[in-house]
């Protein structure tokens, strides 16, 4: 047969990096980080910790203690971000980049998600600190969403769009902005009109499920996360732009872990732990669009290029053996149920 020539049986590429992602602190910190650090040789991460990461030292030491929860022998290295509040202080956030501590800012719209409360209220509180960021060239990263509740919750990726990104773009055009998590045609759209600065993250979840997963047969709470899965139409253009090959779009899992209990509860986290087989999900998904060749650029050079970083020089190889996702993954905190649980995915991370 000749099938290796149009279905190969092994993918090499160069090893991916991680955009956005949550390795919390702690125990949970220790229990999920190299899930991630076996995959990814670079990872953004998010700083929604209690209290969030809004200064330097504080950046540093929880780069200290990812640092000390890394597996021997795994080569990884955390880009921390600084978390912007309506007293975000120019000086600081500068001070941080240029020192190399912090790779980018993080504009969470106050109650957003998950550890929020601390966010910015209205935007032009923190447009002294966009100013700066914009002069220096260090990165904005968005959660797209407004938190007006008088509008609906599939809704609110767009409006963010129409009320708030639409003037960022237009009052910084020199800014590099990052829309992490996009999970509409409409982002999909603002981001491919935008100029070159102007990128999206795209998670493995937001590729394979639409917001029917959360309620097929009963309440999914393992498919709620945020922004929230939106409709079929979707999810396709999501599939369409990841797989483009367009340099705007790159790999980003907002992996966000919250034990078992803490999702099936009456008001269960959102969040979605996809760290685990992250890289198999993204290439059972390239595959399935028959975009393999594609991979490579979005999970390891779209990012470092938008970032200015460099690329990675080693390379990970992907077999096409099944691999079982289990149904749940003890921590010494308790249980995390990972996406894709009880699935067989076609792609295995070989080991190096
Ligand atoms: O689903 C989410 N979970 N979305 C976010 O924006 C935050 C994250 C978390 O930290 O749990
Ligand atoms: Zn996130």
């Amino acid at each position: 047969m000749q099938a290796s020539q149009t279905s190969p049986q092994q993918l090499v590429i160069r090893a991916p990096d991680d955009w956005h992602v949550h390795l919390r602190d702690g125990r949970m910190l220790s229990a999920v980080v190299n899930d991630t650090a076996r995959q990814f040789r670079r990872a953004i991460v998010m700083p929604n910790l209690t209290p969030p990461v809004t200064t330097v030292a504080a950046a540093e030491a929880y780069r200290s203690r990812i640092l000390a929860a890394v597996e021997p022998g795994l080569a990884f290295e955390p880009l921390m971000v600084c978390y912007l509040t309506d007293d975000a202080d120019p000086e600081e956030i500068a001070r941080g980049y240029e020192a190399g501590v912090f790779t980018a800012c993080k504009l969470y719209p106050a109650h957003a998600t998950t550890n929020s409360a601390h966010g910015v209220t209205e935007i032009r509180n923190i447009y002294l600190a966009l100013e700066r960021m914009q002069r220096i060239g260090m990165p904005l990263l968005l959660h797209g969403e407004v938190t007006d509740h008088s509008v609906d919750v599939f809704d609110r990726e767009a409006v963010f769009i129409e009320r708030i990104f639409s003037k960022i773009v237009v009052d910084f055009p020199a800014l590099k902005t990052v829309f992490e998590h996009i999970t509409t045609a409409d982002a999909v759209a603002f981001v491919e009109s935008g100029g070159p600065n102007l990128a999206a993250t795209i998670t493995p979840h937001h590729l394979r499920i639409n917001r029917n997963a959360m309620f097929a047969g009963g309440v999914r709470p393992h498919f709620y996360c945020l922004p929230v899965a939106k409709r079929e139409r979707h999810r396709l253009e999501l599939r369409r732009a990841a797989t483009s090959g367009s340099a705007k779009f790159f790999l980003g899992t907002d992996s966000a872990p919250h034990l078992t209990g803490a999702k099936e509860s009456a008001c269960g986290c959102a969040g979605i732990f996809n760290a685990p087989f992250a890289i198999e999900s993204y290439a059972a998904t390239f595959d399935e669009e028959g975009a393999l060749d594609r991979l490579e650029g979005f999970a390891s050079e779209h990012g470092p290029r938008f970032y200015g970083l460099p690329l990675n020089e080693d390379r990970i190889a992907l077999d096409r053996r099944d691999i079982v996702v289990p149904p749940r993954i003890g921590t010494d905190l308790g249980d995390l149920v990972p996406f894709h649980a009880d699935e067989t995915l076609p792609w295995s991370l070989s080991a190096a």
